[in-house]
């Protein structure tokens, strides 16, 4: 390795992270994560895979239109089609990439493919050639490449490479390798493909054996220069290469890494908690760097340690990733300004329209919580500002529950129907509790047959006045279909909390029959 080189981070969250069970995003969620993946500094965001719905289609453009100075990628097979079709998505951004892909091992080739090694060859070099035909900036990936022949993934590397490919990314497609046998792979393609230094080199791992973070580093040791990663770790399956945890390997170990990122760490945290908040789906107490228990020490001699020198057990300020002692911020009679400033500070820039949005709700919350914290302001944010109104079908105007030891709860909820002229109806209904009830008079007015899968509470902040969110997994049967989409809702109320994450994810049920494709190879759709 020369130097403090560079490794370029390619996010994809929004692709690979976004494509597994429980993690879907709408467009406007899209958007918003990916203009927070440019304040963490990414180098590219895989924005999503334009050929397989128009919603993927849409949100891959809208990144593009909207956002400067971060390469946007979209992902294609290696087919006409799905090129032409990212590059329709892509080709307004200012500095779009082609990615795309076909598989390089002979067990993918015989028995997903079923062709030969010489016509899988042929594919991806016309593939390569085709998207150079758009533009100069186009990644290769030769899918499943850790247990491909070794000769033939370094030929398709230098015959991509020859077609015009400028990075060629190694794929761990199964999580199937280890550091030791990674680390001779990609130090074999250096040895013995002659194009090779006409590319970057670029690894993408999976985590099935728990080991995408400590591969992808052997494959930087050994040379490859970008690395594919997701916040949390979220991916396929067992999920990808955590970002948070490689680029503070790649900084808390440079000593012996050699090597940089240009990622703002201190963004770290509030990435991770963005994508909890949207995919209602938090990370473990320990997961390493952004888990809750990440930096807290408990047992008696590690505090003894750190009280007399921090440098004892602590290897990463928690600073460093962005955890701020949780700041007593504001409450009712804080002045605009001072949110404003504090906002700021979180790393959040709002235009004037979701500022407006933004308030309305930080008063209600104000009128009701005496101190509001950081996490607080971060829940508002993606539950009031994120979520375009306008594509809402219904809002909650009203709930009202009564509940005791002796009486049957019963709940009356007043929704407002956005596509029947915004029409109020109530429904009242009893339950087994108060959100219960709320969830039955909620499908009485809508008459949905959809179910909640799941529904998980968490307090956002402590005290018995704590913001409560609840994310719900809610599923549909839709034209022989089955639709799953995530909900949540945040209020002071845990029902009323409950009663929103519902009526959130109806939302998204609509949004999804009536703006997303329902359409294509997708067998089980979800949002
Ligand atoms: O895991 C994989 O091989 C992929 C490719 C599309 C890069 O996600
Ligand atoms: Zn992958």
């Amino acid at each position: 390795m020369s130097g403090n080189d560079k490794i370029y981070i390619f996010d994809t969250t929004l692709r690979d992270g976004e494509q597994s069970p429980g993690f879907s995003m709408n467009i406007e969620e899209k958007v918003l994560f990916a203009e927070q993946l440019v304040r963490l500094g990414v180098d590219a965001i895989e924005a999503g895979f334009p050929v397989i719905s128009d919603g993927d289609f849409e949100s891959v453009q809208k990144i593009s239109r909207r956002l400067k100075g971060v390469q946007v990628v979209g992902l294609a097979r290696a087919n006409s089609k799905d090129i032409d079709s990212a590059w329709g998505a892509l080709k307004d951004a200012e500095n779009p990439r082609i990615h795309t892909f076909i598989s390089s091992s002979d067990i993918h080739i015989e028995h997903q493919f079923k062709k030969t090694r010489d016509e899988v060859l042929d594919l991806a070099v016309a593939a390569v050639k085709r998207a150079r035909g758009y533009t100069g900036n186009v990644e290769f990936s030769p899918m499943d490449a850790t247990r491909s022949d070794l000769s033939f993934l370094a030929r398709m590397v230098e015959s991509v490479i020859d077609a015009g490919a400028t990075t060629v990314n190694i794929p761990d497609t199964v999580g199937y390798t280890i550091p030791s046998e990674f680390s001779r792979i990609i130090r074999y393609l250096f040895e013995n493909v002659h194009n090779i230094d006409r590319a970057v080199i670029s690894v993408h791992c999976h985590n099935d054996l728990g080991l995408a973070v400590a591969n992808s580093i052997a494959a930087v040791e050994a040379g490859a220069r970008q690395v594919e990663c997701t916040i949390n770790g979220i991916g396929e399956r067992a999920g990808n290469t955590a970002l948070e945890e490689l680029v503070m390997a790649i900084k808390t170990r440079s000593d012996i890494i050699n090597a940089r990122t240009d990622i703002n760490s201190k963004q770290i945290i509030t990435t991770s908690k963005l994508l909890s908040r949207i995919t209602g789906v938090s990370v473990q107490p320990n997961k390493a760097i952004v888990g809750d228990n990440a930096f807290a020490h408990e047992s008696g001699i590690h505090q003894d340690g750190m009280l007399k020198n921090k440098m004892t057990y602590e290897i990463m300020r928690p600073d460093d990733v962005g955890i701020v002692k949780s700041k007593l911020v504001l409450g009712k009679h804080s002045g605009r300004h001072a949110v404003l400033d504090r906002l700021k500070d979180l790393g959040f820039e709002m235009s004037q329209d979701e500022l407006d949005r933004f308030f309305k709700y930080f008063k209600a919350l104000a009128d009701k919580k005496k101190e509001i914290f950081d996490e607080d302001l971060i829940a508002l944010i993606s539950e009031a500002i994120y979520r375009d109104e306008e594509k809402r079908r219904f809002k909650v105007q009203n709930v009202q529950i009564s509940t005791g030891m002796y009486s049957p709860p019963m709940t009356m909820v007043t929704l407002k129907d956005h596509y029947n002229n915004n029409a109020e109806v109530f429904e009242v209904a009893h339950g087994n509790g108060g959100v219960d009830a709320g969830i039955q008079a909620v499908k009485k007015i809508t008459g949905t047959e959809a179910f909640i899968k799941s529904f998980n509470l968490v307090a956002i902040t402590g005290g018995s006045d704590a913001l409560s969110e609840v994310s719900v997994t809610v599923v549909e049967n839709y034209g022989g279909k089955e639709l799953k989409v995530f909900g949540s809702g945040v209020s002071v109320d845990v029902s009323i909390a409950g009663i929103l994450s519902f009526v959130d994810a109806l939302n998204k049920l609509e949004y999804l029959k009536k703006y997303n494709g329902i359409h294509g190879d997708a067998q089980n759709v979800s949002l």
